[in-house]
């Protein structure tokens, strides 16, 4: 049985993910998460919905005990979440040093990091095994240091690129029991999601990707990711991403 696993489901490219998934006809189970799942309007039989909060222990405890009810492995996982600003938690990108916050640092490594990280080694039993395995992370390209000549958005960029590292790390170490499998970072592109809302002004129409298009690509990166490319971040367009 070959299983799907989206971590939030609920956000603009997750949702977009999801369709892809259930559209490629590869899954026999697509699990999917939100904070709250019954934001989750899904009705096909292949679709489980789970609740889960991956900055919250008790939280992650309870959906890895749930995504175990019903598969004993999984051959994708996706973790789409991602905080840039926040207006309810007084979290916004940073323009220079002096506008850091501890507590707003927190949480987005909580977040775009420590989460999705926490989330894979809860899931690590179902992720020993020898099947075809990808593990794919919503990263960003503002997450290159390489490529970093704007500076600014200080939480979010190294948030991104301490993920990035995570993504190698776990990279290195699956690959010493599953010769198959890869471990990404994903690019989306510009998307007109609520995350990306209040700094579209400054984006060409023509850079604007819709969730659907930059979900079809990235489902295009994923289908045909080789272990090769294992460690790597991968633009929408396939394009690896300098460290
Ligand atoms: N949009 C862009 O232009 C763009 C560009 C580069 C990279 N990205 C990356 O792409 C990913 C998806 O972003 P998006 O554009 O689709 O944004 P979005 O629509 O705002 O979705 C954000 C997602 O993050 C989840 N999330 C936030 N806090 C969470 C938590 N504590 N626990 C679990 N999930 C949490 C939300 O889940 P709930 O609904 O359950 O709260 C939601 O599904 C992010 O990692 C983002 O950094 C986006």
């Amino acid at each position: 049985m070959a299983v799907a696993l989206i971590q939030g489901a609920s956000g603009g490219i997750g949702k977009a993910l999801v369709q892809e998934a259930l559209a490629s006809n590869r899954f026999d189970q697509v699990i999917v998460t939100a904070r709250d799942p019954s934001v989750l309007s899904w009705s096909d039989p292949r679709i489980v919905k789970v609740a889960l909060d991956l900055c919250d222990d008790d939280s992650i405890e309870r959906a890895q005990a749930s995504v175990s009810a019903c598969a004993d492995r999984l051959n994708l996982v996706v973790t789409t979440a991602g905080v840039l600003r926040d207006e309810s938690l007084g979290i916004a990108p940073e323009k220079k040093l002096t506008d850091l916050r501890r507590a707003s640092m927190r949480h987005v490594f909580e977040v775009n990091c420590f989460g999705p990280f926490l989330w894979y080694a809860a899931l690590a039993p179902l992720l020993r095994h020898r099947e075809t395995l990808c593990i794919a992370t919503l990263s960003a390209r503002v997450g290159s240091i390489g490529d970093n000549r704007l500076g600014g958005w200080h939480s979010y960029r190294a948030s991104k690129a301490a993920q990035n590292m995570l993504t190698q790390n776990l990279s290195l170490e699956l690959r010493r029991t599953n010769p198959n499998a890869v471990v990404i970072g994903l690019h989306p592109g510009t998307v007109d999601t609520a995350l990306s809302k209040p700094f579209q002004s400054a984006v060409a129409a023509d850079k604007l990707f819709t969730p659907e298009f930059s979900a079809k690509s990235l489902w295009s990166v994923i289908s045909s990711a080789q272990p090769e490319q294992s460690g790597k971040v991968i633009a929408w367009d396939n394009q690896a991403i300098v460290p």
